[in-house]
């Protein structure tokens, strides 16, 4: 059986703004093995990039764990001070942010801020670190790498800068890598390019992957197992096969129907989800997705379900579910 290298146990996440409480993350749960590759999906605002920052120490003030426990690689994230993630971020998890261009320095050259990182991780020499950059750059299909070493990030495209980012967050290889929307800012073919560059790392590197998206045919495409977030629960996770072909929440229903259909007639071409989501100032008492569910039960407005197993890798949180249960004489 392969290495747990990521335990999350019921983490509540709070922001403490002037207007109140913002609760982001509601009892989130899940797990990896070293080498998983998990899809995270949800609306905006459902929870996805805090879940993934908070694993690197990224949620600070107004953040806070206000419960739960996250183990990672080893280490209890919710007991570490900010200078013992430093020692982690870029080393064992690296992230790569949706937009490349923001996250490289416009005033250092692409070798400086890739060999900067290898100096602050590792114990390479200068020349060793430079070495190591140029050969980082060969791993993500960047040609010409001596040119492109001393190029500054205007000289580049938008998709060879994503990929200098991979070659950056790739530098110390992390157990983990966490990709934050890596291609909604790239045009389509690019796109195809720099995921098929991560599949391939993946595959050659052997590291796990969080792949946080709005896009379900990414995770199709990536994923073996898949997370749904809405207002900061995980509403459903199982298998890709078992979330497309077996999708057992009303929510994560909704998203699979809100695919474009290639072949479909104009009108039932894409179907939304309709309503707003969640204050989370104020969230719901019960399913927070209750007042958008078309199959909306009275006990759902007043009380958040438990969770029905309906394989070893797929659950999900829907009073229907456990309804169902109940009417098959099983344990609800
Ligand atoms: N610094 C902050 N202060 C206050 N609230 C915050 C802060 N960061 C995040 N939040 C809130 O936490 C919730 C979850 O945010 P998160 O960024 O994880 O959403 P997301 O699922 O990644 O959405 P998107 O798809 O838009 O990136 C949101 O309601 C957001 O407004
Ligand atoms: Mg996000």
């Amino acid at each position: 059986m392969s290495e747990k290298i990521l335990e999350i146990k019921d983490e509540r996440l709070s922001f403490f703004t002037p207007a109140g409480e913002v609760k982001a993350l509601n009892g989130v749960s899940f797990s990896m093995n070293q080498g998983d590759v998990l899809g995270i999906v949800g609306e905006s605002g459902s929870g996805k990039s805090v879940t993934a920052y908070s694993i690197m120490g990224l949620t600070a003030y107004p953040g806070r764990l206000v419960g739960g426990t996250v183990w990672f690689n080893g280490h209890q994230i919710d007991k570490m001070t900010e200078k013992e993630f430093r020692k982690i971020r870029g080393n064992e998890v690296s992230i790569i942010f949706q937009d490349p261009m923001t996250s490289l320095n416009p005033v250092y050259t692409i070798g400086n801020q890739i060999v900067e990182v290898i100096l602050l991780h590792t114990k390479k020499t200068k020349q060793e670190a430079w070495a190591r950059a140029r050969e980082l750059l060969e791993l993500v299909g960047i040609n010409e790498p001596d040119r492109r070493l001393k190029q500054y990030p205007h000289e580049l495209s938008g998709g060879m800068r994503q990929r200098v980012m991979i070659a950056i967050a790739l530098a110390c290889e992390p157990k983990l890598l966490i990709a934050d929307e890596p291609t909604t800012a790239l045009d389509v073919t690019i796109q195809a390019q720099i995921l098929e560059l991560m599949n391939d790392l993946r595959h050659k590197l052997g590291m796990s992957i969080i792949m946080i998206t709005h896009d379900l045919g990414v995770v199709a495409q990536m994923c073996e197992k898949i997370a749904v977030m809405y207002a900061g629960h995980i509403v459903e996770y199982g298998t890709t096969d078992e979330i497309f072909y077996n999708p057992q929440h009303e929510y994560t229903k909704g998203l699979i129907n809100s695919i474009p259909k290639l072949n479909a007639e104009e009108k039932e071409r894409l179907v939304p989800i309709e309503g707003q989501p969640v204050d989370l100032l104020n969230p719901p008492a019960g399913c927070p997705f209750a007042p958008r569910c078309k199959s909306c039960m009275k006990v759902c407005l007043n009380k958040m379900p438990p969770r029905t197993e309906l394989s070893d890798t797929h659950y999900t949180y829907c009073w229907l579910r456990q309804k169902e249960e109940f009417e098959k004489g099983g344990k609800a």
